[in-house]
């Protein structure tokens, strides 16, 4: 089983301010559902509460939680190993945040799936953490928004294995 993580992070490696993301850009969604369909997605309780619709439809939910034990849609699990050992088996598990899963689930990943977005917000209260060393870049695309020309760059990063 491969362990991903998946996260847009702007360039102060900020990612989320009061429970909610920070950018909102078309194509990184897409993205997003296009990686992790049909996979499980591992994801800490607050980032579940943050989504508008509920549990992601065609993936397997898991909530990270000690303080809730069941959610409609999802399995809760108590701690990242239990989760993982759940998914004994399976090709591609994705961890989709928020900082606490990044920091816990980032020595254990195999890949990083980032979206790298040239901007600093005004105000941020959860971050990713240093992801500098370690991490070979394979792919690497970049682009830019119509309306607005924010620029992105989608970088799939792998163990370098040093
Ligand atoms: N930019 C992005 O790509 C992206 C993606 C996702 C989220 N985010 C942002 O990240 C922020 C949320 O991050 P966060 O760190 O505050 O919250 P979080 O990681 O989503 O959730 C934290 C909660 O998950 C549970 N949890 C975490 N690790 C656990 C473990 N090992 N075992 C059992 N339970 C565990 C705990 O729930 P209990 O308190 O219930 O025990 C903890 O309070 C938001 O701003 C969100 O928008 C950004």
């Amino acid at each position: 089983m491969r362990l991903n993580i998946i996260a847009a992070v702007a360039s102060n490696n900020a990612i989320g301010y009061k429970n909610r993301l920070l950018y909102h850009i078309k194509a990184d969604m897409a993205r997003f559902r296009q990686l992790t369909l049909n996979h499980t997605v591992i994801m800490g309780r607050r980032t579940f509460e943050s989504l508008p619709g509920g549990p992601l439809e065609g993936r397997r939910n898991i909530v990270l939680s000690n303080s809730v034990t069941a959610l409609p849609g999802c399995e809760v699990y108590s701690s990242l190993d239990k989760a993982l050992d759940s998914c004994n088996g399976e090709t591609d598990v994705f961890v989709i945040g928020g900082e606490s899963l990044y920091k816990e689930s980032l020595p254990k990943a195999d890949r990083l799936f980032m979206t790298e977005i040239e901007s600093v917000p005004e105000e941020a209260d959860a971050f990713f953490p240093d992801y500098s060393k370690g991490w070979k870049v394979v792919n690497k695309e970049s682009h830019e928004t119509q309306k607005t020309h924010r620029k992105y760059t989608f970088v799939d990063y792998e163990r370098n294995g040093e």
